[in-house]
């Protein structure tokens, strides 16, 4: 079993044919599944907010919401690297700012934390490597914007937009970024940014030329069947095989097939049978005149 990637050798991971495999996880039984599946990473990504919390968008979870969740896939104790991601707003007004929400996501167990953004987000970058934090960069369609890119867009589909783009991936990894993950691009763009940087790239909507992939954990398996992203392959359908077997349990219960036996607790022979005495003595001895089922009311 390959050991637990740290911030180095993730970026020395460039230079590996093998692709990275990260996928989201928001709980410990998640986490559970994802690490003995054998991925690289995991991440507890903000997207905790549409998927497993029912929001319209991520920008609704805060700091807290991520250490707790963070905290829950960590203490599962994975070999899969976690790397949390800075929820919006908890790094857009500081580097200080940053910095102190960074810590406490590595204090609820992440070893990396992920953000959102080019060139705007140097400092913050730098200010993160400098307090020993890993950083890994998100660009493209990266939803914290939804609002400023007008909905949930590809991006660098033009060739200025491409060149930003390029040139963005560049400065983030020059200013430390450990890999980059690459959101909602076409995958020539992704391809370049790929060939030019000297970390590893992480794909998600973004062709089949980055160094890694990275899924939604409840998009791969089917947890939720509204119409997902092009870009997701389902490799299970959960939903509908946990609708049927709750669906089978219900039944069991209003039939009064469940619980039969073996899911039921007995008392040993002997305590049964004083147990059966005493009520039976309970019966014959009316305490203050006749038992309670033998009054008239
Ligand atoms: O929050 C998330 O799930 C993500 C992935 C889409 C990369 O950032």
């Amino acid at each position: 079993m390959a050991a637990t990637l740290t911030a180095p050798s993730l970026r020395a991971r460039k230079d590996d044919p093998e692709r990275l495999v990260m996928v989201t996880a928001y709980d410990a039984p998640t986490a559970r599944i994802a690490d003995q599946a054998g991925v690289d990473l995991i991440l507890v990504g903000d997207s905790v907010a549409m998927v497993v919390l029912g929001y319209d968008d991520t920008l609704q979870v805060t700091v807290d919401d991520l250490v707790h969740h963070t905290a829950a896939v960590a203490r599962t104790r994975p070999r899969a690297m976690v790397v949390a991601d800075l929820p919006w707003m908890s790094y857009h007004t500081g580097t200080a700012d940053a910095v102190h929400n960074a810590a406490r996501l590595v204090r609820a167990g992440a070893r990396a934390v992920k953000l959102e953004g080019g060139r705007k987000r140097l400092p913050v970058i730098e200010a993160l490597c400098d307090a020993e934090i890993p950083v890994i960069g998100h660009l493209g369609l990266t939803p914290q914007s939804v609002h400023a890119m007008g909905g949930f867009k590809v991006q660098g589909r033009s060739l200025d937009s491409a060149r930003t783009l390029i040139g963005d991936a560049r400065a983030i990894a020059d200013a430390g970024c450990c890999a980059i993950v690459l959101e909602g691009i076409p995958d020539q763009v992704a391809r370049l940014v790929t060939a030019t940087v000297p970390v590893p790239t992480i794909g998600i909507g973004a062709g089949a030329h980055c160094d890694g992939q990275v899924l939604v954990f409840h998009d791969i398996l089917g947890l939720d069947d509204r119409p997902a992203p092009k870009f997701v392959r389902r490799y299970a359908a959960l939903k509908s095989e946990a609708i049927e077997g709750l669906s089978a349990w219900a039944s069991d219960v209003r039939s009064g097939r469940f619980p039969g036996d073996e899911e039921t607790y007995h008392l040993g022979a002997d305590a049964a049978a004083a147990l059966g005495a005493d009520a039976a003595a309970a019966q014959a001895k009316p305490a203050g005149g006749l038992p309670w089922h033998a009054r008239g009311t």
